[in-house]
């Protein structure tokens, strides 16, 4: 595997970002970037997907949402909703100083199944003036996620939206597994987009790039994931991971006049300890009370640029 490999869940589903509709994938298409990546592996799991010239969408969607269900097993164990909390709460603190009366709105990007968002409203305590919205392009995972909501009568709302263009932009921007998924150009525009929206803080979670993130992803996903794009897209997103230098680089050229620093970024000898990493971006006036709101925990955080 490569990190210039593309994920065969990002091949398999369509969705135009402007009107949300579901474009009808071409099993050649999909076949042809395989081929010429020499990915072997994925094209047996493409085989095992139905549907003739075009994929079959209640099969695509069958096998992301197994794929997700088990994604959420790896956010459990690496705690993804402590650590999202963790650097929240003091952001919240900081921005209830100015925000004049209006609710806090928290707008997870490509939220899936909308695990960290749960999480969050399950277990938080950020406060009634905080609003959870989860976002994606996939109806169907978004079901799920609202579904898996209500059973536990938790107050999140999610949209099949794309998070970008919502009528009342976020206050906070997070994400969680997300940022790999996007590439050159587009992770430029990620964080441009967010910040033309006129937040003023993100939070994004993704996976550490290390020697040890492949190889630590391979034996987590054997363990614990029987979907085999579960399997097979889990340690590509290990390989893909940006480095520290490049996520900083993008965000930084980009996303202004947002400032950035990433927490758990410096390379650590046992990087098997610290398997995620956190972009935070806010507005530069929020920089000085929100290091100070970290307490101890901003020794972990690096300086903003
Ligand atoms: C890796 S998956 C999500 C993983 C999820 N955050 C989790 O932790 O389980 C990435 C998702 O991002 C969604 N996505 C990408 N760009 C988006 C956008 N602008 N707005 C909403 N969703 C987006 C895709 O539909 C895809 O389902």
């Amino acid at each position: 595997m490569r990190p210039d490999w593309p994920e065969l869940s990002d091949l398999i589903l369509d969705t135009d970002p402007v009107t949300l509709e579901r474009r009808p994938v071409s099993r050649a298409t999909v076949h042809a970037v395989l081929e010429a990546h020499g990915m072997r592996a994925a094209r047996r799991i493409l085989d095992r997907i139905g549907g003739g010239d075009t994929l079959d969408p209640n099969e695509v969607d069958g096998v992301l949402v197994r794929a997700h269900a088990e994604l959420q097993r790896l956010a459990f164990e690496f705690r993804n909703g402590e650590r999202g909390l963790m650097l929240l709460r003091p952001l919240l603190d900081v921005l209830r100083r100015d925000r004049a009366g209006r609710p806090l709105r928290i707008v997870d990007i490509g939220c899936g199944m909308g695990f960290l968002l749960r999480w969050l409203a399950a277990h938080g305590r950020l406060g009634a003036d905080v609003e959870l919205v989860g976002c994606d392009f996939n109806p169907t995972l978004i079901a799920a996620a609202q579904a898996l909501a209500d059973e536990e009568r938790l107050a999140v709302e999610f949209r099949v939206a794309n998070a970008f263009t919502l009528e009342r932009p976020a206050d906070v921007y997070l994400s969680s597994g997300v940022l790999h998924h996007f590439r050159g150009e587009d992770l430029d525009r990620f964080f441009g987009m967010q910040a033309q929206t006129g937040a003023r803080a993100m939070l994004h979670l993704d996976i550490k790039a290390s020697w040890a993130a492949p190889l630590g992803a391979w034996i987590f996903h054997r363990a614990r994931m029987r979907e085999p794009l579960a399997q097979h897209d889990g340690v590509l997103s290990a390989i893909r991971a940006h480095p520290r230098d490049a996520l900083l680089a993008a965000a930084t050229g980009a996303g202004r006049p947002l400032v950035y620093a990433l927490f758990d970024g410096r390379p650590s000898p046992l990087p098997i300890l610290r398997t995620l990493n956190v972009v935070v971006g806010l507005h530069p006036s929020l920089v000085d009370p929100y290091v100070e709101g970290l307490g101890p925990l901003s020794a972990r955080l690096e300086a903003f640029a």
